[in-house]
């Protein structure tokens, strides 16, 4: 374990990776991330979180396409959007990194799919104003492990847009959702430390004003 990164420096460095090589990860990395995911909390600890590791060429070749598509149709907006947490010229490199992971998601080993068993019918709470919240925190948890394995991801929504086709390529019943696409490899940058709003912003004590 002495090798392991702390939690907080896996925290403060896991920056989404984008770019990621085309080298294989192995199996046993893939499902210790899935392992670590497993190991996070649900609601009514009803553990419904179901992950699909996509490493086919096919598969991903055809996730890879719908990722494509809604990538294309978001840069064509986003590029002309700016926020005052990041800089312009930042944030354009950002989305050159989006748009490389879009051109290269088919080569990157492993696509990690999220997703929750919502019932049948569908739970209320599951699909409602509790959307998600039993699949989020895997994925967190999973992007830290991956940090410190020293594999790179990122999370990613754009390719699930058109759920239909996502259901089809992945076969899902009725009864399982897709959330979340997480690209995992061996990253070809450095990681490095986020930039985050400073804490006094976006925290209040006791109420807001
Ligand atoms: C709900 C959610 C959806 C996201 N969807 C995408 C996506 O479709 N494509 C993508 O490249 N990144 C996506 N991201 C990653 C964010 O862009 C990224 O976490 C954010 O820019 C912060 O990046 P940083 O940790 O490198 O600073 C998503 C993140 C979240 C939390």
């Amino acid at each position: 374990m002495s090798d392991e990164m702390g939690i907080l420096e896996t925290i403060y460095t896991n920056r989404a990776m984008r770019r990621i090589k085309p080298d294989p990860v192995p199996k046993e990395l893939l499902l210790k991330l899935i392992d670590a995911a497993n190991q996070a909390p649900s609601g009514s600890n009803v553990q419904n979180g179901r992950w699909i590791v996509v490493t086919d060429p096919d598969q991903k070749a055809r996730l890879a396409e719908l990722n494509k598509k809604a990538v294309d149709r978001y840069l064509e907006r986003a590029r002309a959007t700016s926020v005052e947490h990041q800089d312009d010229a930042k944030r354009q490199r950002m989305f050159d990194a989006v748009e490389w992971q879009a051109e290269h998601l088919h080569e990157i080993p492993a696509l990690v799919i999220a997703c929750l068993e919502v019932g049948d019918p569908p739970d209320r709470f599951i699909v409602g104003a509790n959307a998600g919240g039993s699949i989020w925190p895997g994925v967190q948890n999973l992007l830290l492990a991956a940090r410190a394995l020293g594999l790179g991801a990122a999370p990613t929504t754009l390719g699930l847009t058109d759920r239909d086709a996502v259901k089809e390529v992945l076969n899902l019943p009725d009864t399982i959702e897709a959330f979340c696409l997480i690209p995992v490899g061996y990253p070809m940058g450095k990681f490095g430390p986020v930039s985050r709003r400073p804490v006094e912003e976006i925290m209040r004590w006791d109420r807001w004003s």
